[in-house]
């Protein structure tokens, strides 16, 4: 009953009783020797805690409390404006071997790695509180979840994480004496000397994202932001757990699940890869137009899916979140009708702009205010805006919010077991080339248009926006090991399920984004990109048709419900034509990507090249 907490040898309060778990406590206290924090906080998961910490960063100046009516118990963070996206070239996969990454990850030696994290570390967190994260990936206690537990001196991370992931004492419970957890170290790289202030947004120039996938570890260093700082998301869920499913025999890819109910009441499930910012979000949350009378399209995920063959031999997808982080420009009363009314309240916004209300904008949320704070605290109005191409909001800005806050959120989104697939998507931003919707010629065909998808790069990476890459799988950054091994796994996935009696998933190719002559898009998307899910389930049910093409079965303009929209069979032909010079253009680069990635690619891959090249009308 004694209030003063007892410390440990290092001088730090032991753990709490409920943390029976002695080498956690051990390594926690090992983590803390090194990065010297003034005091360790191990988290409850609590609404308190959460209050608490919000509360706290208001007083620092790191979050400011929006208007309570228009936008109850929500905030808005402002990054430093060097620390606004991932840093793809900061991110390091450290196999023991070289040739275990592969050539499309930044590799660099364990040891050489643990050594520069050594010294960045040490005394990293002086002057900053260390709070410990426990939280599951998945519905604790699912046979299938992952528990890891993420050291952090960012109270902006450990509140996201109470959002984006399932945190607290349930975790430690989950854990036991022995459990097995994933330790994630992360630190804001600024320390504090006495009596130096904070500044609202700390983060050191220096960044490193560095895993360890053999003792499956992860340490970032330097970043607040995102996938840079929340280790659950795409360091543990993507990078760590696809090392993970390769091991045994399961997927972790970046992928929404959603669900289609027929006006029959027949239901299907998809799962589909869009790269950063091409559409997940606004996809998986989609609202049918009004010609969809009684179908409905539900959400059980929208970034990232493990998937596994279940006892019946069919694929079973998980959302491994409890949240969403989702990009805020383009998010509209039209676009996305459903993000827009989960955005009510309990929100916590990064880099959009607020209102002289106390309230938040972004490019594409309404008509834009006469006069606005934009992401970086200065002035802003659409005039200026215009002479200085000035965005009010980053592009990269996004909203953090609990995933049952979305009013299309799925009965089964926390299922321990997930859904079973019908069909797979795969898409990029292809302003040319790539025709509006393609279904592969069965599982290969499909792993091979997946390990050849493209994509016009984003605001969600640092660097130049808008530069055509391969983006295998839209798994490019997030592959925790060699790329070729990669597609192998999905090959032998594939033959493991035609083994059994149920059916292979369908796959598909889409692209949203073909441009015309002038630059605008072909193709009106959001809700109307329900026309192509009816046909994809359609196809699944095998009651839609299409024709053969030498990439695969297109829908033709009579395949797909027109009703209530304005497309003609004319504007419908650019959308979905397939060139066969753009294509054998395609092939070759295709090609030259195989010989990049080095000989581990399989053969298969080649051959079905040259099967599809056969095909290509001369
Ligand atoms: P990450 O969270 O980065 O993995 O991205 P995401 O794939 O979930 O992206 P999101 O759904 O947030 O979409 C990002 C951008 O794509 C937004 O600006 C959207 O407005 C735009 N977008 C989404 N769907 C469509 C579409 O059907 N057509 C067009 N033209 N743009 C779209
Ligand atoms: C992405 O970039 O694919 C995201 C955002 O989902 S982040 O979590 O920052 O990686
Ligand atoms: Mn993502």
């Amino acid at each position: 009953m004694s209030a003063v907490p007892s410390h440990s040898h290092n001088g730090y309060p032991t753990a709490p009783a409920n943390v029976r778990h002695r080498s956690l406590v051990k390594w926690v206290e090992s983590i803390a020797r090194l990065a010297c924090p003034q005091r360790v906080i191990w988290c409850d998961g609590s609404r308190a805690e959460f209050d608490g910490l919000c509360a706290q960063m208001v007083d620092s100046g790191t979050l400011l409390r929006l208007d309570p009516e228009k936008r109850p118990s929500s905030f808005l963070a402002r990054s430093d404006p060097s620390d606004v996206a991932r840093v793809e070239d900061r991110t390091f996969i450290c196999s023991e071997r070289q040739e275990d990454a592969g050539p499309t990850n930044n590799w660099m030696d364990p040891r050489q790695m643990r050594s520069t994290l050594h010294e960045l570390f040490t005394g990293c967190m002086r002057g900053r509180t260390l709070y410990v994260v426990p939280f599951s990936m998945g519905p604790i206690g699912s046979p299938i979840a992952k528990i890891g537990v993420e050291l952090t001196d960012s109270p902006y991370v450990v509140v996201s994480m109470h959002r984006m992931t399932r945190v607290g004492t349930a975790v430690l419970d989950a854990l036991g004496e022995t459990g097995a957890f994933v330790p994630c170290v992360h630190s804001v790289g600024l320390p504090l000397a006495p009596g130096q202030a904070d500044v609202a947004w700390p983060c050191n120039p220096t960044k490193y994202i560095a895993h360890f996938p053999e003792t499956r570890e992860i340490w970032s260093f330097g970043s607040g932001y995102g996938g840079n700082a929340l280790l659950g998301k795409k360091c543990l869920a993507l990078r760590i757990a696809s090392v993970m499913g390769r091991d045994e025999g399961w997927l972790a890819e970046h992928m929404l699940i959603l669900a289609v109910t027929t006006p029959e009441g027949r239901k299907f499930h998809v799962a589909a890869a869009f790269p950063s910012a091409c559409g997940k979000t606004n996809f998986a949350m989609l609202v049918p137009p009004a010609s969809y009378a009684g179908w409905k399209v539900t959400t059980i995920g929208e970034d990232i899916a493990w998937i596994r063959p279940g006892r019946d031999g069919r694929l079973y997808a998980m959302n491994p979140e409890a949240g969403v982080f989702g990009v805020a420009p383009g998010t509209g009363r039209r676009t996305n009708p459903n993000a827009i009314r989960m955005l009510a309240s309990d929100v916590l916004f990064t880099n959009v702009a607020l209102t002289d209300e106390r309230d938040v904008w972004w490019e594409g949320q309404s008509e834009p205010p006469a006069h606005c704070i934009d992401w970086q605290g200065r002035d802003w109005t659409p005039q200026a805006a215009a002479a200085e191409g000035r965005k009010a909001a980053h592009p990269n800005s996004r909203f953090t919010v609990a995933a049952r806050q979305c009013p299309s959120i799925d009965p089964d989104w926390e299922n321990p077991m997930g859904v079973p697939i019908d069909a797979f998507v795969f898409g990029g931003r292809r302003s040319t080339t790539v025709p509006l919707v393609t279904e592969a010629n069965g599982w290969n065909e499909g792993v091979y248009m997946a390990a050849t998808l493209a994509s016009e790069t984003t605001a969600a990476q640092a660097g130049s926006q808008g530069v055509l890459r391969r983006d295998p799988f839209a798994m490019l950054p997030f592959i925790g090991y060699h790329v070729g091994d990669y597609f192998a796994h999905w090959l032998r996935i594939g033959e493991r399920i035609a083994m059994g009696e149920a059916p292979l998933p369908r796959m598909f190719c889409v692209n949203w984004f073909r441009t015309d002559e002038r630059g605008g898009f072909i193709w009106p998307g959001y809700a109307e990109n329900m026309r192509v899910l009816e046909w994809i389930v359609g196809r699944v049910a095998e009651t839609r048709g299409g024709t053969s093409t030498f990439l695969g079965t297109s829908p033709r303009y009579e395949d797909l419900r027109w009703d209530g929209l304005q497309f003609d069979r004319s504007a419908f032909e650019r959308a979905i034509a397939l060139d066969p010079g753009q294509w054998r253009r395609e092939l070759d680069s295709h090609a030259e990507f195989f010989a990049r990635l080095g000989d581990r690619v399989p053969d298969a891959l080649a051959r079905t090249r040259a099967r599809i090249l056969a095909r290509l009308p001369y």
